[in-house]
C-alpha cells in the first residue's frame, strides 16, 4: 500500500498542494509554521479520519473557507490503483472509497493503513491506558480479521449493561447481557493477545538496539484477571457495579504496560527516554505489520530531528531505512536528516503554505 498522489485543498495554511510521493522516503522540510505537520496530518486524516493533534476536524479545515477536500490516489501490491476522497464541510463528512461513498471509518482504514510518530506521541505512555489500546487494536484490526466486529458488538452489549447499571434496573435485567460481553470478550481477548504475542518480539529487538543498559518489558494485561473467568466476575460483581454505574472488567479495561528496569515508564524514564520508546512501539508496529501482510504501510514521522539526540536519530534512521514502509518525514533543515541510506527517495519544501518539489 503507498501513497502516489495527493490533492490536498484548504486543510489548515494549505489552501492548495499536490504531493506526488515516492515509496521510499519523502522528506518535508520548512520554516515553523510553515505547513509541515499539516501536511503530514493530511495524510493521516485520509487514513483515520480525524487527527493526531485536535479533537475537533472542523479545527482542520482553512479558517473563512467552507470546506476542506483530500483526493488520494492509493496503490496496492497488485499494483491496483484505489481512489479515496474526503470533503468535509463544518457540518458533513463525505468519504469516498473507489469513488463509492462509504459510511464507517473502517472501510477507508483498512484501505490505508497509517501510523505516526509525532512531539505529543509521549502520551502514548504517560496518557490513559484508552491510548495504549487503541495503539494494539490498531495492529489487531489491520491483522485480525473479525475484530471489528466483534468489537462493535461488545460495546454495544456493555453500553446497554452500563445504562441498566446506571438506572439501577434489577439484577436479572442487568445481566440480561453478560452472555453477549462474554462471547465478544473472549475472542476480542483471543485477538489481542495474539497480535500482542506476534509484536512482541519485533519491539524487544529494537529495545536491545536502543536501550543497551535497561531491561525493557511490555505487558498486556487483558481486563479482569487471568485467573477468573468474565461470568464469575460479571455475576460476582453486580451489587457494586450497580451502585457506581459502570461495567468493572472486560476487554474495555486492557491495559499494556511498560516497564524499564522493573520502573513504570510512565514514571520513572526519561521524557527523551519515553519518546525513543513510543518511535520504537510504532516501528515495531510497522514492522509487523508488513512482515505479516505482506503489504508496506505508511510511516509519517514529524519533527523526527527535534524530538531526539544525534545518537538516537541516527540508530532510528538506519532502523527506518531497513523497513519496506513509504515514509514522511518532516524537518526544519534538510542537513538534520541524513537520507544516504534509502535508495528511492524525494524532498519537498513547503513554505508559507506552498508546497514545492526540491531538486
Ligand atoms: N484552520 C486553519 N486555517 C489556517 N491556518 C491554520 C489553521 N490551523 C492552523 N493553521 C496555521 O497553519 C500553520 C502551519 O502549522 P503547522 O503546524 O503545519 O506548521 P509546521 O511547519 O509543522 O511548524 P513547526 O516547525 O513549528 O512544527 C500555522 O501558522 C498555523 O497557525
Ligand atoms: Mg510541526
Amino acid at each position: 500500500m503507498r501513497l502516489t498522489q495527493l490533492q490536498i485543498k484548504n486543510f489548515r495554511n494549505l489552501e492548495s498542494a499536490k504531493l506526488t510521493p515516492v515509496q521510499g522516503v519523502n522528506l518535508i522540510t520548512g520554516d515553523n509554521a510553515s505547513g509541515k505537520t499539516s501536511l503530514l496530518e493530511a495524510i493521516y486524516y485520509l487514513s483515520h479520519i480525524r487527527s493526531f493533534r485536535t479533537r475537533y476536524t472542523t479545527d482542520l479545515i482553512q479558517r473563512e473557507t467552507p470546506y476542506l477536500q483530500l483526493v488520494a490516489n492509493i496503490e496496492t501490491v497488485e499494483q491496483q490503483i484505489i481512489p479515496l476522497g474526503i470533503r468535509r464541510s463544518r457540518n458533513k463528512s463525505e468519504v469516498r472509497v473507489n469513488k463509492e461513498p462509504v459510511k464507517r471509518v473502517s472501510d477507508i482504514a483498512a484501505q490505508f493503513p497509517v501510523l505516526a510518530i509525532h512531539p505529543d506521541s509521549y502520551k502514548l505512555i504517560t496518557g490513559s491506558p484508552s491510548q495504549r489500546r487503541q495503539y494494539l487494536d490498531w495492529g489487531v484490526f489491520h491483522v485480525e480479521h473479525g475484530f471489528f466486529q466483534s468489537w462493535q458488538r461488545f460495546k454495544k452489549a456493555l453500553l446497554q449493561r452500563n445504562a441498566a447499571l446506571k438506572s439501577k434496573q434489577k439484577f436479572d435485567i442487568c445481566q440480561l447481557w453478560n452472555k453477549e460481553i462474554c462471547n465478544t470478550a473472549d475472542y476480542i481477548d483471543q485477538l489481542r493477545s495474539q497480535y500482542f504475542l506476534k509484536l512482541s518480539p519485533y519491539f524487544k529487538q529494537l529495545t536491545d538496539i536502543f536501550f543497551l543498559n535497561d531491561k525493557v518489558t511490555i505487558e498486556y494485561k487483558r481486563g479482569w484477571p487471568i485467573d477468573k473467568s468474565l461470568v464469575e466476575l460479571l455475576e460476582l460483581n453486580i451489587q457494586k457495579e450497580r451502585m457506581k454505574g459502570f461495567t468493572y472488567y472486560g476487554p474495555h479495561r486492557a491495559e499494556i504496560t511498560i516497564k524499564v528496569n522493573g520502573q513504570s515508564a510512565q514514571t520513572c524514564i526519561s521524557r527523551g527516554q519515553q519518546k525513543t520508546l513510543v518511535a520504537l512501539m510504532r516501528l515495531a508496529q510497522a514492522m509487523q505489520f508488513t512482515e505479516a501482510t505482506n503489504k508496506p504501510c505508511v510511516l509519517l514521522y514529524d519533527d523526527l530531528a527535534a524530538e531526539l539526540d544525534a545518537n538516537h536519530r541516527k540508530l532510528i534512521l538506519t532502523e527506518l531505512s531497513k523497513m519496506n514502509i513509504q515514509l514522511f518525514l518532516t524537518a526544519i533543515e534538510n542537513e538534520q536528516i541524513d537520507l544516504s541510506a534509502w535508495h528511492e527517495k524525494k524532498m519537498f519544501h513547503v513554505e508559507h503554505g506552498v508546497l514545492t518539489v526540491k531538486e
